[in-house]
This record gives structure tokens, sequence and C-alpha cells, in this order.
């Protein structure tokens, strides 16, 4: 990849990632798994590392999610929310008892609590009256969320016999009866899905409406007290306390010793599905306050407490057929339709597989018995096939070589393991082609955003790119928040783009990796799209900057029916095929030159094409109506007979010179 190739690719790569981030983080809804994303941020990463001119400070690489966003009053917490260090095994477990032992060198007394899965909050009593309540945000500080909180029925509005000051902290979440009730009303009403419960706890929380979050029915279950005018001696204490003044407070068990907290931690652990609530692991907690003390916290975490994570649950099903998703951006995801399984509180009758070489490396088949996993993902996932319960006669699988959405070949991405739908009217990508056609750094169609443009495809009045203009004012006009002014003012704006060229008209096909940039270097070389669609592959490689798998991305997308369309729709609407771009340089008008020898910084066609570019001409033998020999390293007899002619020797510097 060249460097021009790479900084769009960084620049695309860059504005998706941010994307998925802010859905993940900001919205509480990702739509893709973390699987995918991991890998797009890995490929970003390596771009950058490989061309580190290109990386900048925001670039999603260099910052962690988990900001204190601005919607919310920020509130800065009286004392931090830590977090828990995690351990994963028995050893790790272990470890942690020799080190508290080893602090404290007395009898210590252990406290085991599921890890609820949701929102961690904070929330404040004054004279027993709930205050405010915050979430965890950076630990320092978080968002005021108190109205939100007040639709909370497990949350109380008064306590009795509380302090006159008190801050507790506890988990928000909602139960996953009521997720999968609320999902169950969505997709009747076909809304999007809510990923799991945590997001969709999440997401409630930070709904700026309280009328929209108490339709959302969420859930309170505290386990700890942050600050209180009031002292206690033991966590169990504080618990128990906390469940006198109305709480709902995290069930405990208490054992003199790690190894007896094993019992319970595996108690939990497998019996995961029984409780109201998602958890994701046990908490392990020295019950003493004092000696909690004593030992103090790290930066990040309290010495005297782990979390330990469960491994993720996983079952069994059956692959009873593959299917293949064509998304907006024409990947095709294909995904395990499985016989339905109860899978950490869902069911779960579909899978991700996620890509070819996904499938290849399991070697997953229809008819085999795979496990599925949910590990913190959204989107359950294919981990493993039991070969052993393979039938007799299954086939590897292989992903379509033609679209299932509109029948265009799929091709294999150049950089990566994606499979891409190739059609310029595929209908899974219509809306983002139609956006992107429209956006800035292609046709730049003031006032046609992607909100408008999927009103404009959900009334059927476009489907693909061309169609925007062969439309009326009038249809337009009858469009929901449109009125006749700005429905004019838009057909006046897609009418002026028809004049935009080819550099940018370039650009809005969406031909992979030619972006503005790559439009407008294509347009310095070609007089119109005419010209480009006929050149073949050595031309189109002498264009600067235009690497090899760009030109091949350029043959197939002009190659397919579906673009050729696209096409002759534009040109029938009078939308100009002309660069803009030509420079009209014709310092070598009338001048005629021969290559020979060894060019060092140009291959025999590149220089005949800038020669030809500025109006010269390249002749292929000698004479007397030569007016340059460029003579390159092993010149032979032609420059043996330009010196005998008289006629200019150029060395390859003199001629790049003349070429500035
Ligand atoms: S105690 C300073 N107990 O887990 C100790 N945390 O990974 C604070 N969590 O952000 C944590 N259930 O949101 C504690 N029974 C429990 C918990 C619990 C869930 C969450 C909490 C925290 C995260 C740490």
């Amino acid at each position: 990849m060249d460097r021009n190739e790479a900084k769009e690719k960084i620049a695309a790569l860059r504005q998706e990632v941010s994307e998925h981030a802010r859905r993940y983080y900001d919205e509480d809804a990702p739509s893709i798994s973390d699987f995918e994303y991991d890998r797009l941020l890995h490929s970003l990463m390596d771009l950058e590392n490989a061309f580190p001119e290109f990386r900048t400070p925001d670039s999603p690489t260099q910052r962690v999610g988990g900001h204190v966003s601005a919607k919310f009053a920020p509130v800065r917490h009286e004392a931090p929310l830590e977090s828990l260090t995690d351990v994963f095994s028995r050893e790790e477990l272990f470890a942690f008892g020799e080190r508290t032992q080893a602090a404290l060198s007395e009898h210590i007394v252990y406290d085991v609590e599921p890890k609820i899965d949701g929102l961690s909050i904070a929330v404040e009593y004054r004279d027993g009256v709930f205050f405010r309540g915050a979430t965890r945000g950076d630990g320092q500080t978080g968002e005021d969320v108190t109205e939100n909180l007040r639709t909370i029925r497990t949350l109380p509005a008064r306590l009795s016999g509380a302090p006159e000051r008190i801050i507790v902290r506890g988990e928000v979440y909602m139960a996953r009866d009521t997720f999968l009730q609320l999902n169950r009303e969505r997709e009747e009403r076909g809304e999007a899905l809510l990923a799991n419960p945590r997001n969709a706890a999440a997401g409630s929380l930070r709904q700026l409406d309280p009328r929209v979050a108490a339709e959302r029915k969420l859930d309170l279950i505290v386990y700890n007290i942050q600050y209180a005018t009031r002292s206690y001696e033991t966590h169990a204490e504080t618990l128990d306390a906390l469940g006198d003044m109305g709480f709902e407070v995290v069930p405990y068990k208490l054992y003199d010793s790690i190894r007896d907290c094993v019992e319970q931690i595996d108690w939990i652990g497998a019996h995961r599905d029984s409780f109201r609530y998602e958890m994701d692991g046990a908490v392990i907690k020295v019950n003493d306050l004092v000696q909690r003390a004593l030992m103090g916290s790290t930066a990040k975490a309290p010495r005297w407490a782990v979390a330990y994570k469960y491994p993720p649950e996983r079952k069994q099903g059956r692959v009873l057929d593959i299917a293949v998703q064509v998304g907006r951006t024409g990947v095709l995801t294909p995904k395990a339709v499985l016989s339905p399984i109860r899978l950490a509180g869902t069911t779960v009758s579909a899978a991700t597989l996620h890509n070819q070489d996904f499938i290849d490396r399991l070697d997953v088949r229809i008819g085999d018995t795979v496990w599925v996993q949910k590990a913190g993902e959204i989107i359950p996932e294919v981990v493993e096939v039991d070969r052993a319960l393979r039938p007799e006669g299954t086939v590897p699988y292989t992903l379509p070589a033609l679209c299932p959405e509109c029948g265009s070949p799929v091709v294999r991405d150049a950089d990566g393991a994606a499979m891409r739908c190739t059609g310029a009217e595929c209908p899974a990508q219509r809306l983002r082609n139609i956006t992107h056609f429209a956006s800035k750094d292609a046709m730049d169609i003031d006032g046609l955003g992607a909100a408008v443009v999927e009103s404009l495809v959900n009334a059927g009045l476009v489907k693909t790119p061309a169609d925007l203009y062969y439309l009326d004012a009038q249809s337009v006009a009858a469009l929901d928040r449109m009125g006749k002014k700005s429905a004019e003012n838009l057909i006046a704006a897609i009418e002026a783009s028809k004049q935009q060229g080819l550099a940018r008209l370039l650009s809005a096909f969406g031909i992979r990796q030619v972006g503005a940039a790559a439009g407008k270097a294509l347009a310095r070389r070609f007089p119109d799209l005419d010209a480009l669609m006929n050149a073949n592959f050595l031309e189109l490689s002498e264009v600067p900057d235009i690497g090899p798998v760009t030109v091949q991305y350029i043959l197939d997308w002009f190659d397919s029916p579906q673009s050729r369309h696209q096409v002759q729709l534009l040109r029938e609407a009078g939308v100009s095929f002309a660069s803009r771009e030509q420079v009209v340089d014709t310092r070598f008008a009338g001048k005629t030159f021969v290559l020979t020898g060894t060019l060092l910084r140009y291959t025999r066609s590149q220089a005949k094409a800038l020669i030809e570019g500025f109006g010269g001409k390249a002749s292929g033998s000698v004479s007397k109506k030569t007016d340059y020999v460029v003579a390159g390293e092993a010149a032979g007899s032609k420059l043996d007979k330009a010196r005998s002619l008289g006629i200019p020797v150029l060395s390859e510097d003199e001629f790049a010179a003349m070429l500035e």
C-alpha cells in the first residue's frame, strides 16, 4: 500500500472505529460484535504503526472509552468509585488470599457475593431522603442521573433509620424477564432490538427523558457504603443495615478462609441462570472494615477484594443452516442458524461466523454440532466444532460467489478477510451508497444528509444514487418534515451537483480506495469518464499515486453491469463527466523524445505518459527529427546515434528537472 492509499484508508477506518466507539460508549447501542470492533481497531493500529506520520492525537487508537458525556451535569464523587482486580483461576484467587494474609497476619473473614453485570452508580441520601445519584463515569466524576434514578422502583425514595448523610454504591440492572419482554415489544413495533440487559440498562439510564427511562423498568441492588455519618465494623453489618434501610442488597455469605469461598463461588457460577440479573463473576471481599483500611488501594482498585470471572457460558447447538447477511457496506456476514439453545439468559437461535476465514479455521459445516458462547459479546459466537458429533456427508462451507441480495459478484477485500458485494445498485447498500454519493467529499449535495436519504429511500423515491437526478420537487415535498421550499432547494442542489466534474464523481461512486485524492489524480490524467472507462490496467497504473490494487478495484467496478447502468443513468440525466482537473501545460508541444537505457525513477510507460501529458511525442528510434534523447543507465546504440547526429542528450536528472 502506498502513502496515499494508507492515508485514505486510515481516515476511513478512523471514522468507522470512532462511529462504533460512539455507539458503544455514548449510546450503549453497539451494532457490531466486540470481535469485529477489535479487528477494525487493530487494522487501524497496524496501519498507523506502518505510517506513523498519519497518527494523530484524536485517533481512536489513542484513547480508551468511558468518558463523561456532556449530556448530564458532572458529579464529583465523594469517595472514588473504584473498580476491581479480576482473577480468572483458582491459583490467582489463592494468591489473593496469600497477599491479604501476608498484609494483615491475623484472622480474616471473607465475603462472597455475585458480581452483577449492570451499571455502577452512587446514590446519596440526606436525612433519609434521596438527594442525588450519579453514574460511575471515570470513577472520580460521573453524570448526574438523579431524575432517571427516581423512576427505579427498587430505589427507595426514603430510607428508614438512615444516618444523616449516606452515599451508597450499587448496580442498576435490567432484570432478564424485563429485558426479554422489552425486546418482544420492540420486535412487534419493528424497532431495533436491545443487545443485552447491560446495554439496555445503560441506555435507559442515560435517556435524557425520564419518562423513557421509566418505561424501561430498571432495578437497583446495592453492595457498598461509600460514605456515611455513622461508622460500621464489618461489611456484613453495612449490608444488613442497608437492607434494613429499605434497599435491595446483594446476597452474601461469609467464610473463614479463601479455600472455603471456592464452594460458594462455584455454586453461584453453576446457578447463574437462575438469578434475576445477569452476572459476570463473584466478588470476594475482606469483611472487616479496619482490615480493609489497613490494606488500602492501588491507583485503580482496592487490595482487599477481587472479582472472580467465570469463563463465558458455552452451550452446544446444531447448525441447521448458514445464512448470509449483506451489511450496509456490502460485507457478507455468515451466520449459523442454530437449533434454539438457552445461553446466558436468552434463547439463541443464530450465532455469527464472522467471515470465510473464520469458517475455514473452525471448519464449520451445515449439520455440525458447535459450541456457542457470548463472552461479553453482544452477538453469540460459534467457538468450536464438536468433530465427534459430525454427521456423514457434510461438506466444507464456502460463502456464495454472488451477492444474495442483488446477484452481483462477491470479491474478497485485497487487504482483509471481508467478502464484499460489488453491486453499485445493491439494495443492502442503498442507504450508505446514496449518502456517500451526496457527501462533502463526493458530489457535495447540500441538504442531502443521511436522514433525508433515509426518508427518500423509505418513500421508494430513490433506490440508487443516479435516481437522485430523476427526483421531482413535488414528490420530495410530500415527505415528512419537508416543505415545498426545502424540496425545491434540495432539487436545485442536486441539479447543481451535475457540474461537479469527474474527480468528485469518481469519489462519489464509492469504488474501494478511490476517495477525493485518488479521484483528483485520475481526473488529472483522464479528460472525462469515457476516457477513463476505456483505459486498461497499464494506463491506469501510470496515474501517479494509484497502486495496482486500486487499479483492479476501478476495473472491477466499471466491469459490473450495475455500475454501467448507473453511468448510463447519470449520462442520460446530464451529469457532467468532464474533468475539471486537467492541467493545460504544453511545455513539450512539437518536441519528440527518445528514451533509451534504464531509468530509475520512471518505468518506460510512465515516462512516455509524462511526455505525452505535456503535449510531446515519444518515439522509438533516433532520427534527425528527434529533439531530445533521454539516456538512462546502460544506454546503447541509440545514445551513440544521438551523439553522431548532434542531438541533445539528457540525463535522467535533467529530464526530471524538465518535468518539474
Ligand atoms: S464492589 C471498591 N461488589 O463490578 C469495590 N462491585 O469490576 C467496589 N459490581 O464497577 C466494587 N457487583 O460496578 C462490588 N457485588 C459487587 C458487585 C460489583 C457488580 C461491579 C461494580 C464495579 C465492577 C468492578
